[in-house]
C-alpha cells in the first residue's frame, strides 16, 4: 500500500534536511552490499527527523534497537546534547560493523555504544532507573511489546519513544494479515494508545512512526 503517492513521496524527500555526504556513502554501500535488505534502512527524510527530534527532546542519552548499518544511530547521535551517548542494540556483528566505520567517519564513534545480542537481553540487564531521554524501536517487530515496556519503565518523565513500522506497509488494517509480526504491532499499537502512562501519535512517516511521549 502506497501511503503517500510516487510524486508526493519525491516531494518529500526533497523538502527534509538533505543527507549530507557520510549519510549518503552509508546508504549507497548499504543498498550495494545488502540490497535484498535495503527496505530495513530508514530514509533520508525520516533520519532528518530523528535527529531533529533528538535535539527538541535535549537527549543525552538516547537507546536504539534496531542498528542494522548505522543509518538511524547517526541520525541521533548528531542530534544529542553536548557529552550524550546513545546506547545501540543488535545481534549482527556483520552489519553493525559497517555502522561502526561510519561512526568513526563522522565522528560520533565516542557517543556510541553497540551491545550485541537479543535486544530483550541486553535492556532487561540494564538499571532500573529513568536514565533514556529517548527510544528508538526498529528491530524484530515480535519483540516490540518487551521493547516498549522495557524502554518506557527507564525513560525521565517527558521523554519520547519512537515506534518504527507501526503501518506494516498498511497491513495493520488488512483482516487477511496474521503473521506474527503484523499481530506484534497491532498488539503494541492498541497498546501504546490505551496506555495513561503516555500520550502518542502514530504519523504516516514512511511505514508508521509512533511518536510516544511519557507522561510526567
Ligand atoms: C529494520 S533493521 C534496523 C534498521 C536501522 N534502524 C537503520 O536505520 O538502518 C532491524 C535490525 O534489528 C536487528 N535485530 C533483529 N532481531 C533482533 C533482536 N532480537 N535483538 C536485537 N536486534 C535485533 C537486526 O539485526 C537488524 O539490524
Amino acid at each position: 500500500m502506497d501511503i503517500v503517492n510516487p510524486a508526493l513521496n519525491d516531494y518529500l524527500l526533497a523538502h527534509a534536511t538533505p543527507a549530507d555526504e557520510v549519510l549518503r556513502d552509508l546508504a549507497a554501500e548499504t543498498a550495494e552490499r545488502l540490497p535484498g535488505h535495503l527496505s530495513m534502512q530508514i530514509t533520508q527524510d525520516e533520519g532528518a527527523l530523528l535527529t531533529l527530534l533528538t535535539r527538541l527532546v535535549g537527549a543525552r542519552r538516547a537507546l536504539e534497537v534496531g542498528t542494522f548499518t548505522g543509518y538511524s544511530s547517526l541520525s541521533i547521535a548528531r542530534g544529542l546534547a553536548p557529552g550524550g551517548t546513545l546506547l545501540a542494540c543488535d545481534i549482527s556483528e556483520e552489519w553493525t560493523d559497517i555502522a561502526r566505520r561510519y561512526w568513526e567517519r563522522a565522528g560520533v564513534a565516542d557517543r556510541i555504544e553497540l551491545r550485541l545480542g537479543p535486544a530483550a537481553d541486553t535492556l532487561r540487564a540494564l538499571p532500573e532507573e529513568e536514565s533514556f531521554d529517548l527510544a528508538f524501536i526498529d528491530a524484530d517487530k515480535v519483540g516490540y511489546p518487551v521493547y516498549y515496556e522495557e524502554a518506557l519503565r527507564r525513560l525521565r518523565p517527558g521523554g519520547l519513544i519512537l515506534l518504527d513500522n507501526t503501518l506494516r506497509s498498511g497491513r495493520v488494517v488488512d483482516p487477511g494479515a496474521q503473521d506474527p509480526a503484523d499481530r506484534a504491532i497491532r498488539e503494541i499499537n492498541d497498546h501504546v494508545t490505551a496506555d495513561p502512562r503516555v500520550e502518542s501519535v502514530l504519523l504516516p512517516m514512511r511505514d508508521g512512526l509512533t511518536l510516544v511521549r511519557k507522561a510526567g
